[in-house]
């Protein structure tokens, strides 16, 4: 029985958490704000580690030695990415994209390259519609 639960306790520090994208389509109109959810499960502070944002294989947001990495970004989403820097201390690494277009539709990857869990990898499909 004690060597159980040591053994279940043992599991669980180890155990790396997940990266959690959203298995519902985010939708946003043409203009506005829009955040894409992202976060680990467990929370797990990320500062310290390389997070990156891709649509089609194109950089949308990388933060890398504790900063922004927008070197690389595609020149469709210069200036309009962010990251909530306090949150990731709690493991949410979503993402804020201002000033929506129609190009920017389509399904987003967030990802902990880092982690050694099975999932490091999180989509969120983003669908942008027209004024009504
Ligand atoms: C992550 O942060 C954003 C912005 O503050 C917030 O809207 C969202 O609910 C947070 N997600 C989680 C899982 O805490």
């Amino acid at each position: 029985m004690n060597f159980l639960l040591l053994f279940t306790c043992l599991c669980v520090t180890h155990a790396q958490p997940d990266v959690i994208g959203s298995d519902k389509p985010v939708t946003v109109t043409v203009g506005e704000d829009v955040i894409l959810p992202c976060h680990l499960g467990p929370p797990f502070n990320v500062r310290t580690l390389t997070v990156e944002w891709t649509r089609d294989g194109q950089y949308v947001h990388v933060w890398r030695h504790g900063k922004d990495y927008l070197t690389d970004q595609d020149e469709n989403f210069r200036g309009r990415t962010s990251l909530f820097h306090e949150e990731m201390i709690r493991g949410n690494i979503s993402l804020k994209l201002t000033s929506i277009t129609e190009l920017d539709a389509g399904s987003y990857t967030c990802s902990v390259p880092k982690l050694q869990s099975q999932a490091r990898r999180g989509f969120i499909n983003l669908i942008v519609g027209e004024y009504s």
